[in-house]
C-alpha cells in the first residue's frame, strides 16, 4: 500500500536521523590472554548505547502501526459517515419542504442552519474524496452539487417561495446522487431480475423524500412508484395519486425523476364515477393501474394505454380485514419478478393473507397460497422474486419485515429487518423489481430504500 510506505518514510526519517552513524564505529577493542581468548569491548564515546533512542524507535513504530491501522478503520468509518450523512440530509430535505408548506415560520435562522450543514456535507464529501483517494465522478459531481448548493443557500438574503422550491427540488437530486454514491461504495453490482438469493438481507436508508406533489401534509392516502414492467419508451416514467381520505379517483404521470419533483406531469387520469377505488395499494405496471374499486368491491385495472378499464370480482377476499394503518385496504397489488400479484385476507383462513397469482392476460387468479401473516397486524405486504414479505410497527420510526412466504417452496421464515419511516403511517409500500427498490407513501411524503440480498 502506498500510502503505509509514505507514512513510514516520513515517520522513520527523523528517527533515523538522530541516530548518527559514528557513535557505532569509533569503539575500542582490546583482546587478553595469549590469543586464544578474545575479549571484545565497545566503548561508544560521549554517550551511551541509544538505549532510549531505540525505545523511541519501537514507539514510534508502534504509533505507525497504531495510525495505519486508524486510517483502515477509517475507510469502514466513512462507509458508515455516507450513512448518517444520508440521514441528515433527509432531515434538511424535510425541513426545507417544511419551511415551504409554511412560509410564515420562515425564519432566518434556518438558511443560517442550512448553510452550517451544507459546509458540514462539503467537509465530509471532500474527507470522503481523500480517503479513497479514487476518482470517482460521483463524488466529485457531488462536491461540485454540494458547493451549488451553498451558493443558492448564500443568494437567498430575501424570502422568495419560489428560492425555496428550487432548493426542495436540489435537495432531492442531490438525494438521488447520494444514493448513487452509496451503491458505488458498495460495489454493488446491478443484478435485476437476477432471483438468484435467498431473499432480503437489508433495506437501505430512505433516500427519496418529498412532500407529495400536491405540497400537502393533509395528502395522506396515495401512492407513488414507478412501472413495474414499462411499455417501451417509458421506463423512466413515475406515477403518482394522493387525497385526503381513502378514496382513490385520480393519478398523475410524470416522464423523469425531475419532472416529478417539478411537480409536472405530462397527463392525468381522472377515474369516472362507478370506477373510483379504495384502500391506496395500487400500482403500475405495463402501462396499467391496478386497483381496487369500491363500489362495488373488484379488483380493477385501467390500461393507460387504452384508457380502458377492466374488472374481476375476486369472491374470496374479505372485506373485514385491512392493514393496520388504514381503513378500506383489502386488495393489495404486487409485482415482482415473477409478475403480477394480488394480496387479500380471506374468511376461510381467519384474516391471515392469502397471496394470489394474476393471470395478466386473462385477468384472472391463476394459483392461491396461504400464509400465516394475521392480516391486522401487518402494516403492509409485498412480493420480491415469488415471496411475499410482511411488515409490522417497531417503534414511531421504523417498521420491521417480519415474516416471508415462498410461493415456490411453500416455505414461511421469520426475520427481523428494519425500515426506517419518516412518520409513523403509511398507506402504500411496494417493490419495483426494475430497479430492486421500494416505494412507500408515508403520511403524505414519497419515500423509497434500496434492497440488498442474501447472496449465497
Ligand atoms: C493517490 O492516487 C494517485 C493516482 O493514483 C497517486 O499518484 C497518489 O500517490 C495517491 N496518493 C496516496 C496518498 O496514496
Ligand atoms: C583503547 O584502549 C587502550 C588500552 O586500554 C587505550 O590505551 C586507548 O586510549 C583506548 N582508545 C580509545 C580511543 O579509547
Ligand atoms: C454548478 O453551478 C454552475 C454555475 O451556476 C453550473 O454551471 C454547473 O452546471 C453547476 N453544477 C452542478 C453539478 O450542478
Ligand atoms: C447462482 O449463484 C450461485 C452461487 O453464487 C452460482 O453458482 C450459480 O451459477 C448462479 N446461477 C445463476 C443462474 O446465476
Ligand atoms: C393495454 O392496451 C393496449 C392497447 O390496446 C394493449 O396493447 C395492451 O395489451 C393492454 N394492456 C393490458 C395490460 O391490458
Amino acid at each position: 500500500m502506498p500510502l503505509t510506505l509514505l507514512l513510514l518514510f516520513h515517520i522513520l526519517s527523523p528517527v533515523l536521523a538522530w541516530l548518527p552513524v559514528e557513535d557505532w564505529e569509533s569503539g575500542n577493542v582490546t583482546t587478553s590472554g595469549g590469543g586464544l581468548e578474545c575479549v571484545c569491548s565497545v566503548f561508544l564515546p560521549d554517550s551511551t548505547f541509544p538505549a532510549d533512542r531505540v525505545q523511541h524507535m519501537q514507539q514510534v513504530t508502534t504509533d505507525l502501526r497504531l495510525e495505519v491501522e486508524i486510517h483502515m478503520n477509517k475507510l469502514v468509518h466513512y462507509g458508515g459517515k455516507l450513512d448518517i450523512f444520508l440521514g441528515e440530509l433527509m432531515d434538511l430535505t424535510v425541513r426545507v419542504a417544511m419551511l415551504e408548506s409554511s412560509p410564515d415560520n420562515y425564519i432566518k435562522l434556518d438558511f443560517e442552519l442550512l448553510r452550517i450543514e451544507l459546509r458540514e456535507f462539503e467537509a465530509l464529501v471532500s474527507q470522503l474524496k481523500d480517503s479513497f483517494n479514487s476518482t470517482s465522478p460521483t463524488l466529485d459531481s457531488l462536491y461540485t452539487e454540494i458547493h451549488n448548493m451553498t451558493l443558492i443557500v448564500n443568494q437567498l438574503e430575501t424570502f422568495d417561495k419560489s428560492n425555496l422550491e428550487v432548493i426542495r427540488i436540489e435537495f432531492a437530486k442531490l438525494q438521488k446522487k447520494l444514493d448513487e454514491c452509496q451503491q458505488e461504495q458498495e460495489f454493488v453490482e446491478p443484478d435485476i431480475g437476477n432471483c438468484n438469493h435467498t431473499g432480503i438481507m437489508r433495506v437501505n436508508k430512505p433516500v427519496v423524500f418529498q412532500l407529495n406533489a400536491h405540497l400537502n401534509p393533509g395528502y395522506q392516502y396515495g401512492g407513488w412508484g414507478k412501472d413495474s414492467k414499462p411499455v417501451r419508451g417509458y421506463e423512466s416514467m413515475y406515477w403518482y395519486g394522493a387525497y385526503s381520505t381513502p378514496s382513490v379517483y385520480e393519478f398523475y404521470l410524470y416522464s423523469n425523476y425531475d419532472k416529478l419533483l417539478q411537480r409536472s406531469s405530462f397527463t392525468h387520469h381522472g377515474l369516472p364515477q362507478g370506477y373510483e377505488g379504495t384502500g391506496n395499494n395500487y400500482i403500475v405496471h405495463g402501462n396499467t393501474v391496478y386497483y381496487q374499486a369500491a363500489n362495488p368491491f373488484r379488483m380493477s385495472k385501467l390500461n393507460l394505454t387504452s384508457s380502458l378499464y377492466s374488472h374481476r370480482q375476486i369472491t374470496k377476499a374479505s372485506e373485514r380485514f385491512t392493514y393496520m394503518y388504514s381503513p378500506n385496504q383489502f386488495l393489495d397489488f404486487s409485482a415482482d419478478e415473477k409478475g403480477l400479484w394480488v394480496l387479500y385476507a380471506t374468511e376461510e383462513a381467519m384474516g391471515k393473507i392469502a397471496i394470489a397469482k394474476i393471470d395478466e392476460k386473462s385477468f384472472g387468479i391463476e394459483d392461491e397460497w396461504t400464509t400465516n401473516a394475521f392480516k391486522p397486524l401487518v402494516g403492509n405486504a409485498f412480493m420480491v422474486c415469488g415471496v411475499m414479505y410482511a411488515t409490522r410497527p417497531g417503534d414511531l420510526k421504523t417498521e420491521e419485515i417480519y415474516y416471508s412466504y415462498d410461493t415456490k417452496t411453500g416455505e414461511e421464515k421469520y426475520m427481523s429487518i428494519p425500515l426506517q419511516k419518516f412518520q409513523e403511517k403509511f398507506v402504500n409500500l411496494h417493490y419495483n423489481p426494475t430497479d430492486q427498490k421500494l416505494y412507500m407513501y408515508n403520511n403524505g411524503y414519497y419515500v423509497s430504500y434500496s434492497v440488498r440480498f442474501n447472496k449465497e
